[in-house]
């Protein structure tokens, strides 16, 4: 008897397997079938396409290669023959972050991501009505006005980083000393976006080893395993691969670091009560209060967890980069610290205004290293997209994309188009921006890493405010060089490395001025 029913389940298992394994094949086909026009590099592996590829090479290169040879419109394969696109086409990326943004979802894969790590926060979210209960009380508390208030706390981070770098100068006793910068412009970004948005100081400036970002660190800066390279590749079509292993487990722990502060951060700000402040944690309880959403901790914990972590590794990578830049170029290093020289510690106003080469400075560095490479959607529907131009070889202005499709703008590939930044768009030349300015050229879409539209970062005000008033603080007091050479790398975000080696790093040979 119970022979039998082992025997039926097994055969039942293997009947299973069997149509799922067919079923996903059937699609395969039926996919490539209608993509077949669709120009694209060869695929270079069964099994892995060309993610072994992308993993091993720098990142973003072959988004550049292939696009010139390809076109606006490309196809080219994940891992177990899955179709990606990869589309830099203007007028499409307009569609699809733009009004089509609801029927392009995150792939199940990016959201599984999310949720596995932060929780089911705004960058979980999908679909237009529940995504603007999300948006709706964060809007507020990272407005213009919002991020004019915040910005002396700003001032306050800065100065506390600045602080500890003049200990480590003055305790050095050579004229020059090493300071490792990934790991303060961490410290810093936490540190920020914590006071900045839920009056919470989370203290890494002090120094001392800090649980939280190490957590935080481990989760993503641990780069070059095969196992990243397996969850990079496969996470695509089998999500629950988050969960398992060594790296479900590391992102269960930090997931619960990261809830255990926040569950404390909000009883905390509760017992506080009503303040005069107008940040993300004030918006948070407003709306608590007013009953206006069935918030229950869960769902806060995961908004918060969402809100530190978006604010936390974009920040860390794109202040790296803007000192990596600095710390290559002395002449432009100068200028900056010459524009930036004179007077106390700016206002909102004054750092959007009076500072023209620290303003092109900042966003040339958005230009060259987006901290998130990608821009990943996946097909909820089979979907027809315009064109600006035919995609290569046919002679359709509009491409039908069929559902579950995924599909990805390669944020580097966009943003260094010789069309629109002329033939030395991949230099850091940061006067581009003044005689664009100067000359009254203003393309409609001028840097993507922000992306656009209703899904597009509510952060970018707060993210530009803070990156400019630490600047300037440490311009003024410091100068400093690159010694090593650096690369860039994918560990989640893109951050700066000695070249070769594992973890980010940016030693920089620092002085005072
Ligand atoms: C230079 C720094 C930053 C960059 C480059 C950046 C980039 C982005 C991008 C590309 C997205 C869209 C993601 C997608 O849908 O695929 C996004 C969304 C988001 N960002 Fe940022 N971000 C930065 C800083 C910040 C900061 C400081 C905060 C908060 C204080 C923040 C909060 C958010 C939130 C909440 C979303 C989700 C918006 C939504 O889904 O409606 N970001 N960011
Ligand atoms: C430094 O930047 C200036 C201004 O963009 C440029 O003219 C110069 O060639 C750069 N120097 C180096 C060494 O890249």
């Amino acid at each position: 008897m119970s022979y039998d029913y082992l025997h039926i389940s097994l055969l039942l298992a293997a009947a299973l397997l069997c149509f799922i394994s067919l079923t996903f094949i059937l699609h395969l086909v039926s996919v490539r079938w209608s993509l077949r026009h669709v120009p694209g590099p060869k695929c270079s592996s069964l099994i892995w396409g060309e993610e072994w590829l992308l993993y091993h090479s720098l990142p973003g290169s072959h988004y550049v290669k292939w696009h010139s040879q390809f076109g606006k419109v490309l196809r080219f394969t994940g891992a177990f023959g899955h179709q990606i696109l990869s589309i830099t086409d203007p007028r499409a990326i307009t569609f699809i972050v733009g009004e089509g943004i609801y029927s392009f979802p995150k792939p199940t894969g990016v959201r599984e991501w999310f949720k596995v790590t932060l929780g089911e926060g705004i960058l979980w979210v999908e679909g237009k009505e529940a995504h603007e209960r999300h948006r709706r009380p964060l809007a507020p508390a990272l407005s213009t006005q919002s991020v004019r208030n915040l910005t002396p706390i700003f001032y306050e981070t800065s100065a506390k980083l600045a602080s500890q770098w003049a200990k480590l100068v003055d305790e050095s006793t050579s004229d020059k000393t090493e300071i490792e910068a990934t790991n303060w412009a961490g410290r810093f970004a936490l540190d920020t976006v914590g006071r900045a948005a839920f009056s919470y100081d989370f203290d890494c400036l002090s120094g001392e080893k800090h649980a939280l970002a190490d957590a935080l660190d481990g989760l993503t800066n641990n780069e070059n395993k095969l196992s990243s390279f397996y969850m990079r590749a496969l996470f695509w079509i089998f999500p629950s691969i988050l969960s398992i292993g060594k790296k479900g487990e590391m992102i269960r722990l930090t997931k619960q670091e990261l809830g255990d502060i926040a569950v404390r951060m909000w009883r905390d700000a509760k017992i506080a009560g009503d303040t005069n402040e107008k940040n993300v944690m004030a918006m948070m309880l407003k709306a608590d209060a007013s009953g206006a959403t069935t918030s229950d901790e869960a769902h806060l914990v995961a908004e918060m967890r969402t809100v530190i972590s978006a604010g936390y590794e974009t920040v860390s990578s794109t202040v790296s980069w803007v000192l990596y830049e600095l710390a290559t170029n002395i002449s432009i290093q100068e200028g900056v610290r010459k524009e930036v020289s004179t007077g106390g510690d700016p206002s909102f106003d004054e750092l959007n205004n009076k500072y023209p080469l620290l303003d092109a400075v900042i966003h040339e560095t958005l230009r060259l290293h987006p901290p998130i490479l990608e821009n990943h959607h996946q097909a909820a529907e089979t979907i027809s997209v315009p064109l600006s131009e035919p995609i290569q070889g046919t002679s359709d202005m509009y491409l039908v994309i069929p559902k579950g499709t995924i599909l990805e703008i390669p944020v580097n590939v966009v943003q260094t188009d010789p069309a629109v930044w002329g033939s030395d768009a991949e230099i850091f030349k940061p006067e581009r921006w003044i005689e664009r300015k100067e000359k009254g050229i203003r393309q409609q879409r001028e840097i993507f890493a922000f992306s656009e539209g209703p899904r597009s970062c509510i952060g970018r005000a707060f993210a530009l405010t803070e990156v400019k008033a630490l600047i300037i603080t440490l311009l003024r007091q410091f100068s400093f060089t690159s010694p090593y050479e650096i690369e860039p790398f994918q560990s989640f975000v893109i951050r700066p490395r000695i070249k070769g080696q594992g973890p980010s790093s940016l030693p920089l040979l620092v002085s005072r001025v």
